[in-house]
């Protein structure tokens, strides 16, 4: 609905500057009419543009005000302040000056075989022609500001925009003065053709000429720097309790960086010069994990090229951990020491490995030019953690992340509860890692209907992990109720029977844990939602793909399961509280012209940096302002979803560590700052990440001794 009523907005806008150009030049050629009725027919004509016009500038408007009606200021404040006005007041001015005007001469000139010197005035006075061509400025303008919205508000962004209007109005009012007294003097012939069009097409390349000037500034500014230092972002404190009336003070003591916080939501400072330096100095390289316990697991993990066959045959050039696809899976329980060796056989772009979900120590965070450099071919890196949370992780590397995830360097990361070797009955767990290669769909490496033996009665999990760039995979189970036990490695309390076939849609890098108890017929597990991929379940190992239901209500975490106790709530004090704007703009970035996505308004490395102390309670409102949805990814924590679109997420808790934000949402999460670093936060569609839709979370006082760019060869994304 968010998205429908943007598109239909931008589009009526479009429409209206076109039309609004037809209806000024229609305008502005009243005075070429030689004899009375000619004038009243052009004028009947004129009347119908603006009359189309009015009715597609309320389509517009009215597409604002249903927004308004509907959604969190975030969504709409700047187009009810900015785009409303600049589309009713050329409008209305055509209606209170111009309208009555052209009502007269009709008229007046009724059978005039010539038109006198006071009708040549009037109809090529300002007051009568500027009115209906400011109409099509006026759009132009809204429609501006719907391509490079100017949230979180920006002054100059609205402003230099408005005073280029302001000025062409001007100009045309000149333009328009000295040609209606001209006019009163002597009959106006109509100017040639290639006159009328020279003109045209001079003014028109001087804007462009214009306009070339700051377009180029701005591709050039774009263009990544050769050497990028994650902590001189520009930086968001966020709100705080003591910072909403001690914000001023702690403004000017952190100088250069006032002006970018200023224009962030929130925009208070707290963490003035003073507490900042205050806070412990630590590198980013002294937060590791256990580094003399003996490892309870340890790993090594090749990364290499290699092809790889999937099951129907079909050959991939892939990047692998180990020479599979996906790497191997790695299983440890929980409490345990974990080692892992990553060496570099033949990557040449470099590797790392990030553990996504798992909040690992900073320094073994594994993303090159934060928390380490890219290991190169023949280097090697060992990160060690403790396992400390159960669930279903993934691991992938975190250097050009989007090649080489989509490549293959990725795999499953499996934490188990202590003790469950030693168990009697093992359930059969089994991971489901989806991702596309080279365009074609598989679990694990098979592109088929996998059968697996599963004898009635045994207790099943399916760990379902979506790995592919900005897909939103549907997965739908059949022929069982089941059980959402877990989402983005985090056990739900008392989730509920879901119907057999309820849709489950996981975002790119979210898992779903699913459970059931095998029953005596085949159960499918269909990824895509068709019965040619997936897995299939019987008793003896046989049996027929069952029917899916075509129509099947969508699983959706924010009711479901029980309530329980969790550390922090919606009626917490929060330390600290960001806002996060995702959107899209029209932009350039490193030199190429592009419908970016933005954080905050800006794209990476301008994205301004949340700003946190360790210890500190703090709260987001994320809203996706855009067209596409963006699964957020923070690093090194999880997040508590509170709410969406003001409703209370009331089920079981739902800790989330890349959240989903569809078009149109708008939700609010907690965390505790409890893990100190430089944390990437990022949308993980890894396409957007790589267009800049990057930022930090950064603790006061962490550095990090890494940097990303050409000079280092760090390239995260
Ligand atoms: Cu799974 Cu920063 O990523
Ligand atoms: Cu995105």
């Amino acid at each position: 609905m968010y998205s429908l009523l943007v598109g239909l907005e931008m589009s009526l806008l479009l429409i209206m500057v076109v039309l609004g150009l037809v209806a000024g030049s229609q305008a502005s050629k009243l005075l070429y009419s030689r004899t009375g009725d000619r004038l009243r027919r052009k004028i009947r004509g004129l009347m119908a543009s603006l009359t189309l016009l009015t009715l597609i500038g309320a389509g517009a408007a009215g597409a604002v005000v249903r927004t308004a009606f509907a959604f969190d200021p975030l969504f709409w404040l700047d187009r009810l302040l900015l785009h409303v006005p600049l589309i009713a007041l050329p409008l209305s001015l055509a209606w209170l000056s111009s309208v009555p005007m052209l009502l007269r001469l009709l008229k007046d000139v009724r059978n005039a075989p010539r038109l006198d010197a006071s009708v040549r005035r009037t109809i090529s006075e300002p007051g009568l022609i500027l009115p209906v061509q400011s109409i099509a400025l006026g759009a132009l303008a809204a429609l501006y500001f719907a391509l490079r919205p100017p949230v979180p508000f920006s002054a100059m962004a609205v402003a230099v925009p408005l005073l280029i209007v302001l000025a062409a109005l001007i100009l045309l009012w000149i333009r328009h003065t000295v040609r209606s007294q001209r006019a009163e003097r002597t009959e106006a012939a109509k100017p040639p053709l290639w006159k009328r069009w020279g003109a045209s097409l001079a003014v028109l390349a001087a804007l462009v000429a214009l306009a070339a000037i700051p377009v180029r500034t701005a591709t050039q500014a774009s263009k990544l720097p050769d050497r990028i230092d994650m902590t001189a972002a520009p930086m968001d404190f966020g709100a705080t309790a003591s910072g909403r009336s001690a914000g001023h003070e702690a403004r000017a003591g952190h100088g250069g960086h006032a002006s970018h916080a200023d224009r962030t939501a929130g925009g208070e400072q707290a963490i003035g010069a003073v507490q900042a330096s205050a806070a412990p100095q630590r590198s980013v390289a002294d937060l590791t994990g256990p580094q003399s316990a003996a490892p309870d697991r340890s790993f090594t993990l090749t990364a290499e090229k290699k092809s790889v066959r999937l099951a129907s045959g079909k050959t991939v050039e892939a990047w692998t951990y180990n020479g599979k696809i996906p790497g191997p899976e790695l299983r440890a329980e929980e409490g345990e020491v974990v080692e892992v060796t990553l060496v570099n056989k033949d990557i040449e772009e470099g590797a790392t490995i990030h553990w996504h979900g798992l909040d690992v120590p900073n320094a073994e965070d594994g993303v090159a030019g934060v928390t380490q450099d890219a290991v190169m071919p023949g280097q090697r890196h060992t990160y060690r953690f403790v396992a400390d949370q159960v669930g279903t992780f993934w691991y992938h590397t975190h250097q050009h992340s989007l090649e080489g995830v989509k490549k293959g360097l990725f795999g499953a990361l499996i934490v188990e509860p202590s003790g469950t070797n030693e168990r009697s009955v093992r359930p059969l767990d089994m991971t489901v890692m989806t991702h596309l290669w080279e365009g074609t769909l598989a679990i694990g490496d098979s592109d088929l209907v996998n059968r697996v033996d599963a004898a009635p009665g045994t207790p099943v999990r399916l760990r379902l992990i979506n790995t592919d760039n900005w897909v939103r995979q549907t997965y739908r189970l059949v022929g069982t109720a089941f059980r959402v036990a877990a989402i983005d490695g985090t056990d739900l309390n008392a989730p509920g029977e879901l119907a057999s076939g309820t849709r489950l849609v996981l975002t790119t890098g979210g898992r779903y844990d699913v459970v059931f108890d095998m029953p005596d017929r085949p159960v499918f597990l269909s990824v895509g939602g068709g019965r040619n991929r997936g897995i299939l379940l019987s008793p003896d190992g046989k049996g027929e793909v069952p029917d899916i239901p075509a129509d099947a209500p969508e699983f959706d975490p924010l009711h479901y399961g029980e309530p329980a106790p969790t550390p922090f709530g919606p009626d917490s004090a929060f330390d600290r509280e960001f806002t996060m704007v995702l959107d899209n703009k029209l932009g350039v970035y490193d030199g190429r012209v592009d419908f970016l996505y933005t954080l905050n308004g800006e794209v990476f490395p301008n994205t301004p940096a949340f700003m946190v102390e360790e210890g500190e309670l703090v709260k987001t409102t994320i809203v996706n302002r855009g067209m596409v949805d963006h699964p957020m990814h923070l690093h090194g924590h999880h997040v508590l979803v509170l709410s969406r679109n003001g409703e209370a997420a009331d089920g079981s808790p739902w800790w989330s560590d890349t959240l989903d934000v569809l078009p149109g949402d708008c939700y609010e999460i907690a965390f505790r700052a409890d893990n100190p670093g430089i944390w990437m936060d990022h949308c993980h569609n890894l396409a957007h990440a790589a267009l800049g839709m990057t930022m930090h979370l950064m603790y006061a006082g962490v550095s990090t001794p890494y940097e990303a760019g050409s000079v280092s060869g760090n390239f995260p994304e």
